[in-house]
């Protein structure tokens, strides 16, 4: 940081791109390392990412999915809000619930709306996520 100290967000985050892509999964990590996410934890990952303070707490307080982890029962999400709705989410979903069943569940917007339609499976956001990108990353998590 400016003065030379030492963050340990910084520490978290050293093997993530300094970009807003890297903000889900930097979230992620918050909560892993600190059970919660922290305004003095949200300031220094608005600074290291480069990502306006108001889009970081935008985020995290907009997903409740911070504040537990990865359900069992719902390990894929995916998102049918109106961005992702409108390049065939709700398709997606169709399919990938046809294969996957109740492990897949609907979400509201996964902050990827510029690369649609969005999916998290496990903790890994994919974007564009198709039926294919989905099962590779599932099995490879080994979610089903
Ligand atoms: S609407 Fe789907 S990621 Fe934003």
């Amino acid at each position: 940081m400016a003065n030379g100290t030492h963050n340990p967000v910084e520490s978290l985050i050293e093997d993530l791109p300094r970009t807003r892509a890297s903000l889900l999964p930097a979230l992620w990590r918050l909560v892993e390392h600190e059970g919660t996410l922290k305004r003095e934890s949200l300031v220094a990952l608005s600074e290291l990412l480069g990502v306006p303070a108001a889009e970081v707490y935008g985020v995290a307080s907009f997903y409740a999915l911070f504040s537990h982890d990865v359900p069992s029962e719902s390990p894929i999400r995916i998102c049918t809000d109106v961005i992702c709705h409108l390049y065939g989410a709700d398709a997606l979903y169709a399919q990938v619930r046809a294969v996957a069943g109740g492990l897949v569940h609907e979400s509201p917007c996964l902050g990827r709306c510029d690369t649609p339609p969005a999916a998290l499976v496990g903790r890994s956001v994919v974007a564009p996520a198709s039926p294919e990108g989905i099962r590779r990353l599932s099995q490879e998590s080994q979610l089903w």
